[in-house]
């Protein structure tokens, strides 16, 4: 498939330290839990080991609030969202949600692990009188394929 992009945005520095009173006492920054804070060059030599690392991926790095906004997105056909946070998660939607084309499908992966992320998502489809049902992935994994 040659028409496609996939964008990764990512810190590449580990999570936020909390700011917002949604996401208090989940602080998983880089401090507290190392393993979540993984350079750009580690995980671009990731993909290059699967043959992954050409043009068609390109890395956003930084805090969501900073690249998403901006980033030079058009339409996506996938976005799935694994920032933990009601912040992160928050970020994601406000920023990208809009560029999901219809038929296309959003994959939350911490909504049943992570209240603060389910509470970003639950939120924000009330907020925007989202009614496509949420299905099931696995424990923690949830996703939904938006209609219009
Ligand atoms: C649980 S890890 C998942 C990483 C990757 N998706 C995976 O499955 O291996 C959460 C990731 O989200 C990133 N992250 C969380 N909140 C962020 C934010 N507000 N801005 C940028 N990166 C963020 C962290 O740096 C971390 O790499």
């Amino acid at each position: 498939m040659k028409d496609r992009t996939v964008w990764v945005a990512d810190s590449f520095e580990g999570l936020p330290v909390p700011s917002l009173p949604q996401d208090k006492g989940y602080d998983f920054s880089a401090t507290k839990i190392p393993i979540l804070s993984i350079s750009l060059e580690e995980v671009q030599e990731n993909f290059r080991r699967y043959n992954l690392l050409d043009d068609q991926v390109r890395f956003l790095k930084g805090w969501f609030c900073d690249t998403l906004p901006k980033a030079p997105i058009g339409q996506l056909a996938v976005l799935r969202l694994d920032g933990d946070l009601y912040e992160s998660t928050m970020d994601g939607l406000n920023a990208l949600y809009s560029k999901v084309s219809p038929g296309g499908f959003v994959i939350v992966d911490d909504y049943g692990d992570f209240a603060p992320c389910r509470n970003a998502v639950n939120e924000f489809r009330q907020l925007h009188g989202i009614n496509e049902p949420i299905e099931k992935i696995d424990w923690t994994g949830v996703f939904w394929r938006k209609l219009s």
